[in-house]
Parts: structure tokens; sequence; C-alpha cells
């Protein structure tokens, strides 16, 4: 049913409810947590259908050939590896294409036998539930609030904040020049321009909207995308301009884990720790009865 045909349902049913109890049922679809739970569901809906458009614009693997990086450093992994975006795909999709034989969780170990060991997954975004523990558990109210989002890629975080946050502007900058294209395409196709912005451009070229950001992501960015020595310059670039008091940083992983093993790669000078951890309560986030080590890969942290 569309909009036009659900409002006109809605004030028939108004018209026919006993005016006793009118300005209870007006005030049960304002303030009912009923109808919240209708609202979060709906957002989660959007993002599947913001997940299955972009799924047609991009291989399987949801990599372009451009991204030779990326590639190759899948390719040197000890374990066999593959790329299936978080976003795109869910554990339920991911099943479907199994059994439809486009996708597989496991590899041959000798060649026609049955003995299998799992695959290595990587994904280059968040999930739909790590995105809804980032914006309602990990973050504050962000009303008024500059977010961005360093390497948008799909956008998943950009659409995220747009549905579950107050924040004012949401911007995304991203190197790759075909996926700022996909996000665009999307930003006008669900009218979220008023508080959305895409950039396509390195984070290094971008001081000034880095120095005023309240809110930083960065999940995973340099690590399958840029070579050590220039994953280095980027840290540094990041420690010296964002400096806002109270402003929050989000890593995937953690920002000691990230740079331990740079640093230890290339030799390179200690980037000094210029913030705050702020300890999470991931027990929040069940599925099941465990916290899954995805969303235990998420950090906070504050500039004192
Ligand atoms: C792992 S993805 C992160 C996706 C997204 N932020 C999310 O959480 O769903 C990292 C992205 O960062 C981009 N990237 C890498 N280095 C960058 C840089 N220096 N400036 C801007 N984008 C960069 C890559 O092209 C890639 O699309």
């Amino acid at each position: 049913m569309h909009f036009d045909e659900a409002k006109n349902e809605i004030l028939q049913i108004l018209r026919r409810t006993e005016s006793r109890d009118l300005a209870k049922l007006i005030d049960w679809l304002k303030h009912s947590g009923d109808v919240d739970d209708y609202l979060v569901d709906n957002q989660r809906a959007v993002l599947h259908s913001i997940a299955e458009d972009l799924r047609s614009y991009l291989p399987l693997d949801a990599v372009f050939p451009s991204e030779t990086l990326a590639i190759q450093k899948t390719h040197v992994n000890a374990k066999p590896t593959v790329h299936v975006d978080a976003f795109l795909y869910d554990e339920d999709t991911v099943d479907s294409l199994c059994e439809e034989g486009k996708m597989s969780r496991s590899y041959c170990l000798r060649c026609g036998s049955h003995e299998t060991a799992p695959l290595e997954f990587i994904s280059h975004s968040f999930s739909i539930p790590e995105l809804q523990f980032l914006f309602h558990h990990v973050l504050p109210d962000l009303t008024g609030k500059l977010v961005v989002d360093v390497g948008s890629r799909l956008g998943a975080v950009l659409y995220g904040g747009f549905l579950y946050s107050a924040a004012a502007q949401l911007v995304g900058v991203e190197i790759s020049e075909e996926f700022v294209k996909l996000q665009t395409m999307t930003v006008e196709k669900y009218g979220f321009s008023d508080r959305v912005q895409v950039i396509h451009a390195d984070i290094c070229s971008q001081a000034a909207l880095v120095q005023n950001s309240d809110v930083l992501i960065m999940n995973n960015v340099f690590e399958y995308f840029m070579e050590p020595e220039d994953q280095i310059r980027a840290w540094h670039f990041i420690s010296q301009n964002f400096r806002k008091k109270g402003a929050m940083l989000v890593t995937v992983p953690s920002i000691q884990e990230s740079l331990k093993l740079l640093q230890e790669a290339i030799g390179a000078s200690a980037i000094s720790y210029w913030l705050e951890e702020v300890p999470l309560n991931y027990s929040v986030y069940l599925q099941g009865d465990a916290v899954s080590d995805a969303i235990k890969q998420i950090h906070l942290y504050m500039v004192p």
C-alpha cells in the first residue's frame, strides 16, 4: 500500500473511532513504543532495499577491478580469503547464494575430495546490525553534529546515520571514483541529500573537514587500500587534525592494533595516542547468547 492509500485508511479509522477514545488513539499513534518498533523495522527495510539495489551494480565480491591492492592483499593471506560485503550480503543471503552454488563458505583441501576447510570472509562495510549498534549504542545523541565517514565506499555508514541518528550532516570521503558514483546515485534516489554529502578525495586533502568533525568513523579504512608507508602518513594526518575537544572517533579494529602492525612492519616512529578510549558495553548486542566478533572490533575514543 502506498502513502496516500495508507493515509486515507488511517483517516477513515479515526472517523469511525468512538469520540471518547479518539484522543487516546491519537496519543498512542504519536507516542507508543509499538509505533516506534515499526519505524525501526522500516529503517532496516530501507537499508535492505539499498543493499538490493547496490548488489545489481556490483560484482559478487563487491570489489572493482581497479582496486588492485585490495585484490593482491587477499591473495597473500595465509588462509584462502574471499571478499563478502556484510552490508550487501547478510547471513541469509549468503546461505541462499551458497545453495544456488554462486558462493561458498568452504574450499577443497584436496581437489575432488570431500575434505574442506572454512574460507576467511573479509567485509569492507559494516553490516546492518553493526550500523544499528553503532548509532544506537556506541555514539551519543548526534543532534546538530557533523559526522565524517573516512572511506565511505558503498555509503552504508551514511545511510545508517541518516536513518538511525539525528546527525545534522553526514559526509563521506571516498578515494575511489566508482564508489563515489554509486553513493551519489543512492543518496539522490532515497532522498538523503539534505543531510548526506559524498566527497571524492583522499582524506589527507580534507584538513578543514577533519578539524570540524564531531564524529569520525574509520572502519578498516587503510589496511587493504594503501601501502604501509601511506597508511602511516594518513594516521599522522588524522592525529594532527582531529583535535576538537570532545570529538569522538570510532575505529575498527582498535587504533593500537592498526598502528602496532604498521609500526612493526616498517619501523615507523610511534604515533602518539592522542585520544582517550571510551569503554563500550558490547553485551547490549547479543546474537543468540554471544556477542559477535565483528561487534567486538568496534572501538570508541574521545579527544580529551
Ligand atoms: C573498508 S572500506 C570502509 C567502508 C565504510 N566506511 C563502512 O564502514 O561501511 C574502506 C574504504 O576506504 C577507502 N579509502 C582508502 N584510503 C582512503 C583515503 N586515503 N581517503 C579516502 N578513502 C580511502 C577505500 O577505497 C575503501 O572504499
